[in-house]
């Protein structure tokens, strides 16, 4: 089956979103305004199919219901309960990957894909029992591994996908000191998705902590690359008096600097780079910031919730 892979950004926002509920910062307040050049945007999740029926997210946004009442092709079609959603996929077990989870527990019958770390984290924590095991059956996915991705039916989706590690970081509240071999946690606790359909791939790395020669290598030639924009500046945070945190012990990469995003993509010919996971003390979010300006001349686009990014 050739399928024509189509891809929408759901929610392009890093943890905590934008507005945050309890940020005051400028930018936050303009985006409650309803500031045009501010606009809201829901935590980071991204819906493939390979019909434009049928549906897969790529992470469980502690947003995810309101992202499936905001997009019509989410919403069900058929008789008393349905949904399009046939399986989710998870890059890490994150707050803002899993949280959104809990929202299905209707007695919907879905598949979840994740690494055996992330699984096991669900596995280890007993309210994911909410998701009926007689319903919604999970998945474990080899990393480095293409796979046919299937509908709940067994009928092939279309789309070809691959998990595959990332710098990253264990999950926040998985965190048991603060040694860095600790911290940067196993393979599979981040990890990028590689979607593939009819000659085309799209990478899906809402967060990673570095570039490396293997990601680079995996990167050239995709169509569509979706790439961690969670800080401009790796003491951004710190610098706003937002929290104690770098970027970098968050297990994110900063947009601009030497070892950045930009840089670390100048030399990797992929069709359309795009920013998500965007926190809101990232200035990328207003249209009118000057970071803003920057990116365009790099040939980046920023994500918006909504955006069509079908290869
Ligand atoms: C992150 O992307 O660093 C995490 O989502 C942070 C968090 O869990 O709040
Ligand atoms: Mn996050």
């Amino acid at each position: 089956m050739a399928a024509a892979m189509k891809a929408v950004v759901l929610g392009a926002a890093a943890g905590g979103g934008f507005p945050q509920w309890n940020s005051n910062a400028e930018a936050c307040r303009r985006a409650r305004a309803g500031d045009r050049g501010a606009a809201p945007r829901t935590q980071a999740s991204l819906a493939i199919s390979g019909d434009g029926r049928r549906w897969f997210v790529i992470n469980a946004s502690p947003d995810l219901r309101q992202q499936i009442e905001a997009r019509s092709f989410l919403h069900p079609h058929q008789g008393l309960r349905s949904s399009p959603i046939e399986g989710m996929l998870l890059t890490g077990a994150d707050v803002d990957a899993i949280a959104g989870l809990l929202h299905l527990r209707e007695r919907q019958a879905f598949t979840i894909y994740g690494s055996a770390r992330v699984l096991g984290v669900l596995k280890d924590n007993p309210i994911f029992g909410v998701l009926a095991a007689d319903c919604v059956r999970r998945e474990t996915v080899s990393l480095d591994r293409a796979f046919a991705l299937r509908h709940v039916d067994g009928s092939d989706s279309g789309l070809e996908v691959e998990l595959f590690d990332v710098p990253g970081k264990v999950a926040l509240y998985l965190e048991t000191g603060d040694a860095p071999a600790e911290l940067a946690g196993r393979p599979g606790d981040t990890v990028g998705v590689e979607v593939r359909a009819n000659g085309h791939r799209l990478l899906y790395i809402p967060g990673c902590a570095r570039m490396t020669e293997p990601l680079k290598r995996r990167l050239a030639g995709a169509s569509v690359v979706l790439f961690d924009g969670t800080l401009w500046q790796d003491d951004e945070m710190i610098r706003l008096g937002l929290g104690p945190k770098t970027g970098q012990r968050m297990g994110h990469m900063s947009v601009s600097g030497s070892d950045g995003t930009i840089a670390a993509f100048r030399d990797v010919a992929v069709g359309r780079k795009i920013l998500v996971h965007i926190n809101n003390s990232n200035p990328i979010l207003l249209d009118d910031s000057p970071e803003r300006r920057i990116l365009k001349e790099e040939g980046w686009e920023v994500a918006y919730d909504g955006m069509e990014v079908s290869p």
